[in-house]
């Protein structure tokens, strides 16, 4: 087994695999089943605002209607999920406190790092004792971290909705929650949001003494999925939130850029991660831990220590450590000199290359002769090219189902 340690807030983590917040942080099985599995750290549900009279001003976090969740593979999109679980007055700090002390023993055995999460909405902004006083509740259970995710639909719609997208109104309210926060915090403090909203805020959140982040859930995301059926959107509203595999190259992007705006501070990132490879990949995208939620969703608990023995497996079939992997892809992500260096290294003439079919291997299925140019027709039972029209785009050797298309240079 490779050595998967790392550091992350100054504390070491047994491995990069975090179980991030969600449902996976809200009851003690599904903790338990995250710790058993071998996760380097769990990350508690975000608690919120006791609220005990009428709620003014209104909670920015959508609230949707049980049931909480809707898999979208029935709307034809695979691997996906709707976060409906915006409620966001049903978890306090009381209960995440309890909670942690009932998981501390067992982590400790583990040596599985624990993480309180907060949710600091406008309800908490509008009454800052009470949010303080709620990190203390949080903290008097000795989690090992702290993270306060300011995603930023969880600000007020009128400076988050994307038409209205205001980062300098979503910078200064990221700083207020963490002027806050910092004078109470007494364990590492995790900021969370999309890349966007630390594009501009991240060096704000570095001054007020913000060591972590954690970069997640892409651009403010929002989408439309309508059941045709009913002839109605599953939602109305622009704030349909999804997530899954989809984000993953996305949410790569975004803690590149991240990890490019300095190297003083430790990246946490999640979205999208379903395997090791995609694990490794956030790695060498900057992150030193990387977060999970949905796809253990689709896939259970068992999923961490899958991903933990394939990266462990990886590293030592290419005998490295983590610190080779770390990082190493962020030089050349975001840049265009590295893209340009790039294409005047990969980039071939249509003289030079050109796809070759195999008569061993083609099947006839004719899936490679939808060519949109007519760069492969059919003769016969199988598969020809038409080297007239081919633009050697390679479209045919993705799509061939039985690998009987190359392109050779
Ligand atoms: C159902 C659900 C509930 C979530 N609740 C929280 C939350 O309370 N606090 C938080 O910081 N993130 C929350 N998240 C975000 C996840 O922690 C994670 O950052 C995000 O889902 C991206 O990772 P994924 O693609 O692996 O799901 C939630 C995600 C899901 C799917």
């Amino acid at each position: 087994m490779a050595d998967l340690k790392v550091t992350y807030g100054g504390l070491e983590f047994k491995n990069p695999v975090v179980a991030a917040a969600g449902p996976l942080g809200r009851t003690f099985e599904a903790l338990k089943r995250s710790i058993e599995a071998g996760c380097g750290a769990v990350t508690l549900k975000s608690s919120n605002i006791e609220v005990k009279a009428e709620i003014t001003p209104k909670p920015a976090a959508h609230v949707y209607p049980r049931p909480a969740h809707a898999f979208l593979k029935k709307y034809g999109l695979t691997n996906m999920m709707i976060n409906w679980e915006g409620v966001p007055v049903d978890f306090t700090a009381e209960e995440e406190k309890q909670l942690i002390q009932k998981i501390r023993s067992m982590a400790d055995d583990h040596g599985c790092r624990i993480i309180a999460n907060m949710h600091p909405d406008p309800m908490y902004m509008a009454d800052p004792d009470a949010f303080r006083a709620d990190i203390e509740t949080i903290q008097s259970a000795e989690p090992d971290l702290i993270e306060f995710c300011t995603c930023p639909y969880h600000l007020p719609h009128e400076i988050t909705y994307p038409e209205a997208a205001d980062y300098e109104r979503i910078k200064e309210a990221q700083a207020a929650v963490f002027s806050v926060v910092m004078e109470v915090a007494r364990v590492p403090v995790i900021a969370k949001a999309n890349g966007p909203v630390f594009y501009r805020a991240l060096h704000a959140l570095r001054d007020l003494g913000v060591g972590c982040f954690h970069v997640t859930e892409g651009p403010l995301f929002y989408g439309t999925i309508v059941d045709i059926d009913k002839m109605t959107p599953l939602a109305p509203g622009p704030a349909v939130i999804t997530y899954g595999a989809h984000r993953r190259p996305i949410m790569n992007q975004q803690c590149a850029r991240t990890r490019h705006l300095g190297d003083n501070f430790d990246l946490m990132s999640s979205g999208g991660i379903w395997s090791a490879n995609d694990v490794i990949e956030r790695l060498m995208c900057g992150a030193r831990v990387v977060g999970l939620h949905t796809a253990v969703q689709y896939h259970g608990q068992k999923l961490f220590t899958k991903i933990i023995d394939g990266l462990s497996e990886w590293l030592d079939r290419k005998e490295m450590g983590l610190q080779d992997v770390i990082g190493k892809a962020v030089p050349k992500i975001v840049r265009q000199e590295a893209h340009d260096a790039f294409m005047r290294e990969c980039d071939r003439s249509v003289d030079q290359i050109r796809p070759v079919i195999d008569p061993e291997r083609c099947n006839g299925c004719g899936i490679c002769a939808n060519c949109i140019h007519g760069g492969i027709v059919m003769d016969g039972k199988k598969a020809a090219t038409n080297l007239d029209n081919c633009v050697r785009c390679g479209v045919c050797e993705s799509i061939c189902p039985v690998d009987a298309v190359t392109l050779q240079v």
